[in-house]
């Protein structure tokens, strides 16, 4: 087989055959072919799109381009994915919660980069909590515990890794089988058997609009029926930030204090939503009333938390900060951002605007090799629909100086909208796909 023979039939619309596909995956990984073909391809890809066929036979030959966990969890291994938001703590939420209800969640997590946060990020903002374990332990903890969160291991998906570089470079990211193929096939070679995935849809979000979210999450579905691994997608809005914490300690705070019953809203909502459906796919729920009532119950009987904490002390970290909250990281500068005068009420947030002030603050990377303050960030007091007065507080800024949160405070004040007149609650969740179809959610 040759690459420009391959390169020729994409080019003229033709199905590539599993041969093929294998072939180029391949040379992608062992570095056999170079990057000006596989380039071509891929534009070819973007251009002339893919069947199923063609998109599940490129997602399992990824997959097994190296390393391929065979997890033995004592239950399905369970994962769950998303899409990249800010104030996006829902793993954190329900990995425990699922661990507390019989699952085995096996989750390996980026690191944030630019506007969106990193789960391990979050973790680590703990007092000793390693992210960095050998696939060993992280397989023991999960099989012990019921969940464990870490980094992504460097020798799975290595096609993926190249082929992502390239697209990257080549104006070839957006492209649907491409996309769902890059995401599944690490979700499969980390061992996951069933997986539910948070497409963001909106501005900033790798799909900005909901039918090319809708089409993302039907061809992952399909994916997964292929090849026998079910995949459910939540298609859920990303204007706001979900949680009300945005900044790594701050956001572990949170979670913390959603597992603890004591704070309610949108991320707890999400996270129970996301959170059943892999009970379901695990089969250990028959449908979503029976699961949200298991991690409800989990909430309200601490097992919820007590798995964190479980959690917590085998990944090497503290657990006590799950009953003492100071035991966080604190920022120097606490500064309460007041209105005012009448404002009206809050009609939009940018939350890629949001997420850059957090950055700037030092709670994300502006490089890869920059070291993040787990400390600053801040905290919204007002969503999509809140009325606010003057005096109200509208959010509280943790910063590292006076000069840092001054510069915060502008660009947050400068990321929200207000409007004259009553406007809605923003959509948390769009709708539901999985093997039985789309269904719209109004949530
Ligand atoms: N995330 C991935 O892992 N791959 C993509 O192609 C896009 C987002
Ligand atoms: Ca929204």
């Amino acid at each position: 087989m040759d690459i420009l023979s391959v390169i020729e039939h994409k080019k003229q619309h033709q199905r590539l055959t599993e041969d093929e596909i294998r072939f180029f995956v391949q040379g992608a990984a062992d570095g056999s072919l170079p990057d000006y073909q596989l380039a071509a391809l891929l534009m070819a890809i973007r251009l002339n799109g893919m069947t199923i066929e063609e998109t599940a036979a490129l997602t399992w030959e990824m997959a097994r381009s190296g390393a391929m966990l065979q997890p033995d969890v004592d239950g399905i291994p369970l994962d769950k994915h998303s899409t990249g938001g800010v104030g996006d703590t829902t793993t954190l939420v329900l990995a425990p919660l699922v661990a507390a209800c019989g699952g085995k969640v096996l989750k390996m997590s980026g690191r944030g980069l630019g506007h969106t946060g990193g789960t391990v990020d979050k973790l680590e903002s703990i007092e000793g909590m390693q992210v960095e374990l050998d696939e060993d332990r992280f397989v023991e903890i999960v099989r012990e515990v019921g969940c464990c969160v870490v980094g992504q291991s460097k020798n799975l998906a290595p096609a993926d890794k190249r082929l992502y570089a390239l697209r990257d470079v080549t104006g070839t990211v957006d492209s649907v089988p491409l996309i769902a193929s890059s995401i599944l096939s690490k979700k499969f070679a980390s061992g996951a058997k069933a997986i539910v995935l948070d497409v963001k849809v909106g501005s900033g979000a790798l799909m900005p609009t909901l039918p090319d979210a809708m089409n993302l999450a039907k061809t992952m579905v399909d994916i997964g029926i292929k090849l026998e691994r079910p995949v459910s997608c939540v298609i859920s809005g990303m204007e706001e930030p979900l949680g009300s914490h945005v900044g790594n300690a701050l956001e572990v705070k949170e979670a913390i204090e959603i597992l603890q019953g004591k704070v309610q809203g949108p991320l707890k909502e999400v996270a129970l939503f996301l959170g059943s459906r892999m009970l379901i796919n695990a089969g250990l729920a028959a449908n979503h009333e029976a699961a949200k009532a298991m991690l409800l119950r989990a909430i309200e009987d601490g097992s919820g938390l007590q798995k964190f904490k479980e959690m917590i002390a085998a990944q090497g970290g503290n657990p006590e900060v799950c009953d003492h909250l100071a035991l966080l990281p604190a920022a120097p500068v606490v500064m309460p951002v007041h209105a005012t005068k009448d404002m009206g009420w809050l009609s939009e947030t940018d939350g890629v605007a949001l997420g850059l002030a957090a950055q700037r603050m030092g709670a994300g990377r502006m490089t890869k090799d920059d070291i993040i303050d787990p400390a600053v960030g801040f905290v919204l007091h007002k969503r999509i629909g809140d009325p606010v007065k003057e005096g109200d507080l509208m959010f509280t800024l943790h910063a590292r100086n006076e000069r840092e949160a001054e510069e915060a405070r502008l660009r947050i004040e400068a990321a929200l909208t207000f409007s004259p007149a009553p406007v809605a609650p923003s959509r948390l969740i769009y709708a539901l796909v999985d093997k039985d179809g789309a269904n719209e959610m109004p949530l």
